[in-house]
């Protein structure tokens, strides 16, 4: 019997592979749409960055970011997180240019790829988005190729406020501002109260302090709290009753009912405010040494009281104040990553010796 063939000929022709999908492109350094994009030895050079350029000299800071171009493109109305990378741009000596939805060609209807395409033709090296939908910051980052600094997307994250927290709160805890490590919160207990599922202040805080050692409470009605919140992370639990929170807590964090988010959703704010309102009473019984936090905006004689807000254990101006040196140093770092150069830039190291020479003995 003739032996069979084994060769290439005899085998049958190769059915033909669909084409791999070809990787995603790099993203570009220095982007922070998420808390997850940053490792712990990140968060704490942020940490340490913010707090060198807060305590370097305002003519010395300035050359470091000396006519670099930062754009910030908000879709949604803002006070703190505008004014403060917008300061914090400035200080760095960057030109900053604001576009809002309200008075750009957004409202006639240009897309955010096109927006984000006409910035970086005008010469934007980066971009601060606000946007109401979660996720926006991900096509604006790969339509431009720049870095994102994302200054929150709808109930998906808001990173820069994360950290601004976490400076506020080692500043009070003992833990000093720029030792940051897996343990640096571990014996810390933060519980996060109220609207829980449209804050994404709630889900930025939560995804980055139990990877710093920290324990985070919810606290909130299922309406407002669902049971799966716990389930973003590691180190959350839930617990519907606020004084057992408050009692388990070294910081409460206060938020918020997203009103404008709620879409048809009931909440009667009376029997929320009976149960949830941070009253001095409740402060003072339960909470007496607690840090209280708030993101703001804070709607006085609801999730607070005045009382409170303005009561010694509130961090909220305070939190206000980190928010330009955090952004300060997630700016400088989004353009010197942007061009691969060291964060310690030439125009800032000369300026520094002009400023020796020139000081006064
Ligand atoms: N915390 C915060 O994001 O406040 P603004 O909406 O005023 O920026």
């Amino acid at each position: 019997m003739p032996q069979r063939k084994t060769t290439a000929e005899t085998l049958p022709p190769a059915t033909p592979q669909p084409a791999l999908p070809s990787p995603p492109p790099p993203r570009p350094r220095g982007s922070v749409i998420s808390v997850l994009d940053l490792s712990v030895p990140e968060v704490a050079s942020i940490l340490a960055l913010a707090t060198l350029l807060e305590h370097e000299a305002p003519l010395v800071r300035m050359h470091r970011l000396l006519k670099r171009r930062v754009a910030l493109l908000f879709y949604e109305s803002s006070t703190r997180t505008r004014t403060s990378f917008e300061l914090a741009a400035k200080s760095l000596g960057a030109d900053t240019a604001l576009i809002s939805s309200q008075s750009s060609s957004i409202e006639k209807g240009e897309s955010l790829k096109d927006t984000g395409i006409t910035l970086k033709a005008l010469g934007a090296e980066c971009i601060i988005l606000r946007h109401p939908s979660p996720g926006a910051p991900y096509p604006l980052e790969q339509a431009t190729g720049l870095p994102i600094l994302n200054g929150g997307d709808g109930t998906h994250e808001h990173p820069s406020q994360a950290l601004l927290d976490l400076r506020t709160m080692l500043a009070h805890l003992g833990s000093g501002q720029t030792e940051v490590s897996e343990t640096t919160l571990q014996g810390v207990t933060i519980a996060i109260v109220g609207d829980i599922l449209h804050s994404r202040v709630a889900r930025s805080n939560a995804l980055l302090l139990p990877r710093l050692g920290a324990q985070v409470i919810f606290c909130g009605p299922p309406a407002l709290l669902p049971d799966v919140a716990a389930q973003i992370g590691p180190g959350i639990s839930i617990e519907r009753d606020f004084e057992r929170a408050l009692a388990a807590s070294q910081v409460v964090m206060m938020l918020r009912i997203q009103v404008e988010r709620l879409a048809g959703m009931h909440i009667d704010l009376e029997d929320y405010k009976g149960r949830y309102q941070a009253n001095a009473e409740r402060m003072n019984k339960y909470a007496a040494q607690a840090l209280l936090l708030h993101p703001g905006p804070i709607i006085r004689g609801l999730e607070l009281t005045s009382e409170v807000a303005d009561g010694p254990q509130s961090l909220i101006a305070e939190q206000v104040r980190h928010g330009v040196a955090i952004r300060m140093a997630l700016v400088a770092r989004a353009l010197d990553q942007s061009t691969g150069s060291a964060v310690e830039t030439r125009a800032g190291k000369s300026a520094r010796k002009t400023a020796r020479k020139t000081r006064p003995a």
